[in-house]
């Protein structure tokens, strides 16, 4: 799904990871000799600490304040009842020592920055601070977000169990929630608090707003974060004071807090300490290439299992395909039976001499050590490599309990990580970033880190996404190794070596904001009646190109006009049409989609195509759901043999010609009209967990269809008949008029015959777009792979071995100067260009045209409407 559908509850899990470990200083690592760093801070006087702690001023005084009322609080003191087994638990958290400074801070300042390392306990404890203290009891509840959605669930499940009241703390993400009359802590993503502002600018049902995972960075959190810096202000002069608490697992926060334009006072700072157990970095005398670096994880987490002591192992790869693959290689190399008994070293000479080794390397423990295998080896690892061949034949003493973790499993799913793993069996975690920051595994001691992160790059000019996999920050990679310091000392393996890290990381990862299309934003922001984007108090601006391409965009949608009698660089202000878009949940294009379909009962089928576009993935693609499963060897007979399974769809109702879409909005009908089963999902080859995110989405836009559009006649009934020919052409054009810009033409028999003979293989079945100099190929996954159609729209390129248009229509030529009239030139000039959108009841006014685009297509010409 192509760039612009992706909001910041997307879950595309691997798109930031800016983060910083601040234990292993050294981060160069110039020498091949280890590097020594002292990980445990010395002792340091009382008067020391207080003023680390306390970089303003309003804090050096704190201690011997008294507590000044705050008229949003009623009551103080309000006591929790917690399971003994929890209770015994957070005391050991970092953060739960600290409290009293945090919350003397809290009531005392309206803007309070806390940093403490992954796992410290900021996430779970703090909100349930503020609830003691009665945040939550007054008027206003605690609201918390989080970048990602797995967290915001997976936090809120463990705050509720931890206080024992379920229903009072809730979670709110994009499609989904739970929130009800009694929820006093609310965790949700950043986008769903940056919608409730459009409606009530305020926040006036909060009392507090917890901005989470702050050092991520993520658009969503950067927005809030200047919103809030307005707004906290403006609740101060209205007598209802709102706290704003900005948590980042890192010191990094001088974008915040050093930000004149955000805070002219800058807020309090409190860091919490907390004990990081010394970690021994290892590098790798050669960095593996692309597609070896999967291999060299799993070589390396089979000999951390074989041959060191105790403890669990957590693996960052790079996507979930990668983190299936490799728990299926693990599982099959270590099987791991329920009723396994635990086979001790046997008493061969070989496992003697091992355990000497083991011993020595207790030893080796707790020193803090970053090593080149190359060089250090001798010295502390030699065991490491003794037995590389054999590696593959020694069966383990112990059994593997391999787990999967990234942001598309299912929550059940998740949760069990957290769990300790069967009695005698050793955890590994194969994960995405998810583990990096947001959830912290308890026990581990080995972090294995390929290095690699799987990044969306976004073209702007052409529209182009890809998925890169790119080296991570240098900051990321010790957020990662940290994560083996959380219990006791770890080791952490990296899979690459000190040069590539010194010479090719980043220091740290760009903020989200200036790395994305930002149009989705704007709209918001237009919503909220901010005419000027550009004067925004952003804690990191985004570029001032991606600012005018998202206006520039809008506008063209007709979502925004100049303000009257300006022109658009003294800002725009937003339409009735742009309004109703602003309403809707999705991508401003897409918004536009359910804003148009108000005619000829398109809205349900236009909801459910927007609503299956907006979900990652609906079809299996031959990938099994089941992370047991092997995936297909061949990728070709994967795609071969997905394409199959797509063509099932096509049948009555439905004529194959127009497209992929329209197989998507089959599939949602007739999986809908069975029931919506597992079985029926996995016969078809549908990912169950989509259909199901499809099915709430398109709920969920049922009612805000409703709510924006009252008069409407719209059921919230699951099921679609298949819509009329009719309808299946307006659906289509709405479509056009909404992406008109992603239209692409077959290059014509003519020009094939007549090119150079060496060109000939490429132009055959090429495509040729609006913006691209490359030529473009439809999908094999496409139902029209082989119609090859002469006009097409796709939704997105994707650049694999070659471009690819993915999730494709087809196109009458006459629709183009109807409905894409900004990609045309007209024989006779329009006299009313403006008129062409006339906000939505599908009234075009269009004149005969002669081409289509910077290459001069020729298109049919159309008579006036
Ligand atoms: O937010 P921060 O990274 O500072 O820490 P946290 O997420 O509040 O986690 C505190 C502790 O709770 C960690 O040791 C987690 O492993 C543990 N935890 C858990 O056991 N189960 C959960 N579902 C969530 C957290
Ligand atoms: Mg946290």
């Amino acid at each position: 799904v192509s760039a612009e559908l992706s909001h910041s509850d997307s879950s595309d899990e691997d798109d930031y990871s800016s983060s910083q470990f601040p234990v292993i200083h050294s981060s160069p690592f110039p020498s091949a000799r280890p590097i020594k760093v002292d990980p445990i801070e010395a002792p340091e006087s009382a008067k020391e600490k207080a003023r680390r702690r306390s970089p303003s001023p309003s804090l050096e005084a704190l201690p011997s304040k008294p507590i000044v009322q705050n008229p949003f609080r009623k009551v103080h003191n309000v006591v929790i009842q917690r399971p003994e087994e929890v209770q015994l638990n957070r005391a050991k958290l970092p953060v739960t020592s600290e409290e009293q400074t945090i919350m003397e801070a809290i009531n005392e300042n309206p803007i309070v920055v806390v940093c403490g390392e992954t796992g410290s306990g900021k996430t779970t404890q703090i909100p349930q601070f503020l609830y003691e203290a009665g945040y939550a009891s007054g008027d206003g509840i605690i609201g918390v977000t989080e970048p990602r959605r797995v967290a915001a669930i997976s936090m809120s499940q463990r705050i509720g169990l931890e206080m024992d009241r379920p229903r009072e703390v809730s979670y709110q993400i994009r499609y989904e929630g739970n929130v009800n009359k009694d929820t006093k802590i609310k965790l949700m993503t950043d986008g769903v608090l940056t919608r409730e502002l459009a409606s009530d600018f305020l926040l006036t049902k909060y009392s507090v707003i917890v901005i989470d995972e702050a050092h991520e960075r993520s658009v969503y959190t950067d927005v809030l974060i200047g919103l809030l810096s307005r707004i906290v202000p403006l609740r101060e002069k209205r007598g209802l004071p709102l706290k704003l608490i900005i948590m980042s697992a890192t010191l990094r926060v001088e974008d915040f807090v050093a930000n004149q334009n955000l805070f002219p006072t800058p807020p309090p700072v409190i860091k919490i300490d907390s004990r990081q157990y010394p970690v021994t970095i290892h590098f790798n005398k050669r960095t593996p290439n692309e597609s070896e670096y999967l291999e060299e994880a799993y070589k390396k987490a089979c000999k951390i299992h074989r041959e060191l002591p105790d403890g669990g192992i957590l693996i960052f790869v790079t996507g979930q395909q990668e983190v299936q693959a490799l728990c299926s290689r693990l599982r099959e190399t270590f099987p791991f039976r329920p009723n396994q008994t635990v086979v001790e070293g046997d008493t061969s000479g070989r496992d003697e001499s091992r355990a000497n080794r083991r011993k020595r390397f207790k030893l080796d423990d707790y020193a803090i050590q970053a090593i080149d295998e190359e060089e250090g080896e001798a010295a502390s690892d030699a065991e490491f490599d003794v037995e590389e061949d054999k590696a593959d034949q020694v069966s383990s003493r112990q059994p593997m309990f391999v787990l999967p973790l990234f942001s598309l499993l299912p929550s059940a799913k998740q949760a069990l990580v957290f769990q300790p793993p069967p009695a005698g069996c050793r955890l590994c975690v194969v994960a995405t970033n998810v583990a990096e920051t947001s959830l912290t595994i308890p026990d581990v001691k080995y972090v294995v880190d390929t290095g690699k992160t799987k990044t969306k790059l976004y073209d702007r000019n052409t529209g182009l996404s890809t998925f890169r996999i790119m080296w991570n920050s240098k900051a990321a990679s010790n957020q990662r190794a940290g994560r083996a310091g959380r219990t006791s000392a770890g080791h952490c393996y990296r899979l690459f070596s000190s040069a590539v890290f010194n010479d090719e990381f980043a220091q740290f990862t760009p903020p989200e904001i200036t790395r994305r299309p930002i149009e989705d934003l704007v709209l918001q922001m237009k919503a909220m009646n901010i005419e000027k984007v550009v004067n925004f108090p952003f804690p990191s601006p985004p570029s001032r190109e991606s600012l005018i391409v998202a206006e520039a965009e809008l506008l063209a949608l007709g979502a925004v006009q100049p303000v009257k009698g300006k022109t658009l660089a003294s800002g725009s202000r937003i339409t009735p049409l742009g309004r109703t878009m602003s309403n809707f949940p999705v991508a401003p294009r897409f918004a536009k989609m359910l804003a148009l379909s108000g005619q000829h009962d398109l809205m349900p089928y236009m909801i459910s195509l927007v609503a299956a576009l907006t979900v990652q993935e609906p079809f299996l693609e031959g990938k099994p759901e089941d992370d047991n499963q092997e995936l297909p060897e061949d990728a070709k007979q994967r795609q071969a043999y997905f394409s199959q399974l797509k063509k099932r769809w096509i049948g009555q109702g439905f004529s194959k010609m127009l497209g992929d879409l329209m197989v998507l909005l089959k599939a949602i009908g007739a999986a809908e009209f069975a029931g919506l089963t597992p079985e029926y999902c996995a016969e078809h080859c549908l990912r169950f967990k989509a259909m199901k995110e499809i099915r709430q989405l398109r709920q969920q836009l049922t009612n805000s269809v409703l709510l924006a559009v009252p008069n409407l006649e719209l059921s919230l009934d699951p099921n679609l008949s298949p819509p009329t020919e009719l309808q299946s052409k307006l659906l289509i054009q709405v479509v056009l008029s909404c992406m008109g810009g992603k239209i692409a033409r077959r290059i014509p028999a003519s020009v094939i015959a007549a090119a150079n003979v060496e060109d000939k293989s490429k132009l055959r079945h090429a495509y040729q777009t609006l913006s691209l100099e490359q030529l473009v190929y439809i999908h094999p996954s496409s139902v029209l792979f082989q119609d090859e159609p002469e006009f097409i729209l796709y939704q997105e390129l994707f650049e694999g071995n070659k471009i690819y248009c993915r999730n494709v229509l087809e196109l009458k030529g006459a629709w183009i100067p109807k409905f894409a009239p900004q990609h045309c030139i007209f024989s006779a000039p329009l006299e009313e260009p403006e008129a062409r959108f006339d906000g939505g009841n599908g009234n075009v006014i269009c004149h005969r045209t002669s081409t289509c685009g910077p290459h001069g297509w020729p298109l049919p010409s159309v008579e006036v409407d």
